[in-house]
């Protein structure tokens, strides 16, 4: 028997699979910030999510709320311009619902780009750091209700949710390009508010080096599913209580915009290079 959210995936994804001319090799998310990435993709289409049947539409600004498909050399990507956070109201399934959709549209592989706050002392803001593991356990998980087996199954092992070979890639193309990777692990908390000082510290005891609020539970469904993931975090600001000033949105749209020459140069080279 299918459960309700099988059957509003099924419905999405027959809302736009004729307009989806190639099969996707590789899934991309967007970060906040990091959205014009999606101009380097070549012959690209997009589809607005509000034109895609019951899905989740963004509703903060950074986040342009649409599917990018195009190619980069031989592979066919499949980006997100945008993604949906679960502080703006979405049930975790519906915030990974548009990453179902790119493994059912057949990508076998997902790369997930955000902006994060950095814990770590090594940070600054405008460092790139590769996601080697996560903390997803301030959130609920995208997995909890009946499980979907078509998916996946139901208790899944999440020993390497970042796939050890594409990180093994990734640093090999940082250190082609020139460009200082960082490694660290991406704690995830529901947002919309910035931590406390104390919160922050806390999670540095916990063994995270970076927070942020997505990313994680996206991860998730995707080993769930059985995708690759590979996970790049662009520190856009230290976090709360280690600089001497209040954060703000702004700031970290700004710190993206001016490290998104070496981002862009990151992603396209490893997507290339996979
Ligand atoms: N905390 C949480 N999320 C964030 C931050 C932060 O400091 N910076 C960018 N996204």
């Amino acid at each position: 028997m299918s459960t309700a959210i099988e059957i509003a995936l099924h419905e999405a994804l027959n809302s736009i699979k004729e307009r989806v001319v190639d099969t996707p090799d590789v899934a991309l998310v967007l970060g906040s910030g990091l959205g014009a990435f999606a101009e380097q993709l070549e012959d690209a289409y997009e589809i607005p999510y509000s034109e895609i049947k019951g899905f989740p539409v963004s509703t903060v600004t950074g986040h342009a709320g649409k599917y990018v498909i195009g190619k980069l050399g031989n592979k066919c990507v499949i980006a997100m311009q945008g993604r949906v956070h679960y502080y703006e109201g979405y049930s975790m399934d519906q915030v990974v619902m548009p990453i179902r959709i790119m493994k059912l549209l057949g990508a076998g592989i997902l790369v997930l780009t955000n902006a994060a706050g950095g814990i770590s002392y090594d940070f600054n803001p405008g460092t790139l750091m590769m996601i080697t593991d996560q903390i997803a356990s301030f959130v609920p998980s995208p997995l909890i209700g009946p499980n979907i087996d078509s998916l996946g199954k139901r208790f899944p092992d999440m020993s390497h949710i970042y796939d050890i070979k594409l990180q093994e890639v990734l640093k090999e193309v940082a250190k082609q390009c020139d460009i200082d990777l960082k490694q660290g692990v991406y704690l995830q908390t529901t947002g919309p508010n910035y931590e406390s000082p104390t919160e922050v510290k806390m999670y540095r005891l916990l063994g995270a080096d970076a927070v942020g609020m997505s990313t994680a539970c996206e991860a998730m469904a995707a080993n769930h599913m059985g995708m690759r993931v590979a996970g790049v975090s662009v520190i856009t600001n230290l976090a709360c209580g280690m600089m001497d000033k209040p954060l703000n949105h702004e700031e970290v749209k700004e710190t993206a915009d001016k490290v998104s020459k070496q981002f862009t140069i990151l992603i396209k080279e490893f997507i290339k290079a996979i």
